[in-house]
């Protein structure tokens, strides 16, 4: 493990170890390439019927690279839309949230998000969650150097599974932040069951401040999870990449695409990988022949009617909300308290 810098708590794992410690509470042996926790996680995907593996695999340091990039397309919308939103009432956001936070960012990557509430909220302390905790810790240390007044820390954690978070972490007026919609990468049940998790964490002085992308015109939605560069293609591919790393695979990406479409009767847009012929894949402790068109499901991004979002955050525990949306009313960023 690289040694981390005096001015960022120490409290960054790797990965693999956090991954195993979240499943187990206790640390568990790492073979040649990522923890037997993450591997079985991975063998089981590919090996179901329906071949499939978690989201989370996506963001290793080159992922996390590749997702800024689908950030800066014209089609890929989320971003933008949630950025003139913050741009157009953040002022009223900061009147709601008030000063002297605790700010946890769930799923920081660069932390740029954040970094632009700073001003505006004035945080007593700013905690960067990531499964990418290696990226993370590079982006804290820049942004320490900016703030040098905010107490800051990088964690490196598969909040996914479970939020018991460091006694480090403040306990005073907790705003778990949650931007980008990811969200949406959650079943609406799932997405309940996480959020009523951080709900737990908050006392009454809690608070969530959460980006949520609404249901829209299907070729909206489908050229911002197919886009014609082939960011988002490269992204999902990259996938197996990671997968031969964690899991001593030995995918070919040359014989993978990408399939990213909206399924309006589910409400979510369907991101796969799928086999251009015949093949067969090895990895540590198992073996998969897939047919031609065969494909491993990736990711889900559900969209919401902006009132079953508000009905999400009350199933979860949450009340009082202020909802904000851009004009054409495609993304909503949402308040909401604990009370
Ligand atoms: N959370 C992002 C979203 O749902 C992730 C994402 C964007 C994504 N494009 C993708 C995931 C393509 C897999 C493949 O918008």
């Amino acid at each position: 493990m690289p040694p981390s810098t005096a001015s960022v708590p120490p409290l960054t794992r790797e990965y693999a170890n956090v991954h195993a410690a979240a499943n187990s509470g206790v640390g568990q042996a790492r073979t040649a390439h990522g923890s037997a926790v993450a591997i079985a996680e991975i063998g089981a995907g590919l090996a179901a019927a329906h071949a499939s593996v978690s989201p989370k695999f996506l963001y290793d340091a080159l992922g996390s690279r590749l997702f800024e990039a689908i950030c800066e397309l014209p089609e890929y919308y989320p971003t933008r839309t949630e950025a003139a939103i913050f741009a157009e009432h953040g002022a009223a956001m900061a009147h709601a949230i008030g000063h002297d936070t605790t700010l946890i960012d769930l799923g920081a990557g660069n932390c740029a998000k954040a970094a632009r509430l700073f001003p505006l909220i004035h945080p007593a302390q700013y905690v960067a969650i990531d499964i990418s905790a290696d990226f993370l810790r590079e982006s804290l240390e820049r942004l320490q150097q900016r703030f040098p007044h905010i107490e800051m820390a990088a964690l490196g954690l598969d909040f996914s599974s479970s939020l018991a978070l460091p006694p480090t972490v403040r306990a005073e007026k907790r705003l778990f932040f949650y931007p980008g919609s990811s969200i949406g990468n959650f079943t609406p049940q799932e997405a309940v069951d996480f959020l009523r998790r951080a709900r737990a964490q908050c006392d009454s002085d809690g608070a969530l401040l959460i980006g949520i992308d609404l249901v829209k015109d299907s070729a909206v939605l489908d050229a911002a999870y197919d886009d014609p560069l082939g960011v988002t293609a490269a992204f999902n591919l990259n996938l197996l990449r990671h997968l031969n790393h964690l899991a001593g695979a030995d995918f070919d990406v040359r014989q993978w695409r990408h399939r990213g479409r909206y399924n309006a009767a589910e409400s979510r847009i369907e991101m796969h990988l799928e086999a251009r012929h015949e093949l067969t894949v090895h990895w540590q402790g198992g073996t998969r022949l897939f047919d031609a068109g065969e494909a491993i499901h990736t990711e889900n991004s559900y969209k919401y009617r902006s009132s079953a979002a508000v009905g999400l955050l009350e199933q979860a525990g949450f009340q009082a909300m202020n909802v904000w949306t851009d004009p054409q009313g495609w993304f909503a960023v949402i308040h909401a308290r604990a009370i």
